[in-house]
């Protein structure tokens, strides 16, 4: 059987259209390439496979069949060249994009920070004395002496005013010279010069003094200011105060007791140890708000009473979580903070 010339040049005509769409989509990188090329090639209206098929009607009737065949052959082979491009120029285009998600890779944890164990302690605090009615306010760090001695009853000639116990700010002589506030009691007097009672309020914050670190002092520390002004406190209110705070802090059983002591704005004046755990620690001072303290700001000592304490927070902070040196709070080392 010979082969006719149309025939011949039609199967020619096919095999190079099958070379060039192989090459062309191999050349091609990305899926606008590879739509071109698919135009090209297979497109309906003027697509290279489409004037080939036109051929066969110039073909041998003898020959149709065998013409028809390979036709549809390259027709497959051209189809599945496409679609393994698209496939191909798909993947690329996913990687680029930070790959198909495999959710069984192993997950990486994302380490967290945390807030600051001081940080935790006094959000927990301030959440506990709310609970007892106590308002958290704020006070300024830099004071002036009203407010950080003269107010609370520490006279001029009071060592606590002493320039080796305090940090003076430099100003101009003429000046009346602000500090770092020495104790948080300052709030008590900002909070009553600018309201009236009844007053529940907590007030935490830092407080500056110059001493030498050590295990148990740091230049700066923090305090829980705590204040309550109503007609008829009674030293038994402060210290079911103290108690009720103490057992909901440090959980559990929990004993409080009053040493007799002095402070210029209290009066009579305690210090306040807390058993925990088989260990009393002393945490702080308290008393009764002193009369002079309580005329100094506009109230009437004759219809009001009232009773404050000072806590430090590092050192309940510390007896709660078992630290024994309070500068480990201000290294900054993460090994430390880690663990709260
Ligand atoms: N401010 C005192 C100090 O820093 C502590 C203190 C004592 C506060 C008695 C009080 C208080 O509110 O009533 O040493």
């Amino acid at each position: 059987m010979t082969t006719s010339a149309a025939l011949e040049s039609f199967l020619a005509e096919l095999e190079r259209l099958r070379g060039d769409a192989a090459s062309s989509l191999a050349a091609a990188s990305d899926a606008g390439a590879v739509e071109q090329a698919r135009i090209e090639f297979v497109g309906a209206r003027s697509g290279r496979l489409k004037a080939v098929q036109k051929l066969l009607g110039g073909i041998a009737p003898a020959d149709k069949p065998e013409a028809g065949r390979r036709f549809n052959e390259i027709k497959a082979a051209i189809a599945e060249l496409f679609a393994a491009a698209q496939d191909r120029t798909a993947a690329a285009a996913a990687d680029t994009a930070g790959g198909p998600l495999d959710v069984t890779l192993p997950g990486a944890a994302v380490p967290l920070g945390h807030l600051h164990p001081i940080t935790q302690t006094i959000r927990r605090v301030q959440e506990i004395m709310g609970r007892l009615g106590f308002e958290s306010v704020d006070g300024p760090e830099v004071e002036d002496p009203w407010h950080n001695f003269e107010a609370l009853a520490i006279a001029p000639e009071h060592p606590a005013r002493d320039p080796l116990d305090n940090f003076y700010l430099a100003v101009a002589r003429t000046a009346e010279p602000l500090l770092l506030r020495s104790q948080t009691s300052t709030v008590q007097i900002r909070v009553m010069e600018s309201r009236r009672p009844p007053l529940r309020i907590v007030s935490l914050g830092r407080v500056y003094r110059p001493d030498t670190a050590d295990a148990t002092h740091y230049p700066m520390f923090h305090q829980v200011e705590g204040l309550l002004v109503e007609p008829g406190t009674t030293m038994a209110h402060l210290k079911s105060v103290l108690r009720l705070f103490a057992s909901s802090f440090l959980g559990g059983d929990v004993r409080v007791r009053f040493r007799p002591s002095f402070f210029p704005f209290t009066e009579p004046s305690v210090e306040v140890d807390m058993e925990w755990g088989g260990r009393w620690v002393e945490m702080g001072g308290a008393g009764m708000v002193d009369p002079a303290v309580l005329k100094a700001v506009g109230y009437d000592p004759a219809t009001v009473s009232g009773f404050a304490f000072g806590l430090g927070v590092e050192r309940i902070a510390a007896r709660r979580h078992g630290v024994d040196d309070i500068r480990d709070f201000y290294r900054n080392d993460v090994r430390f903070l880690r663990q709260f």
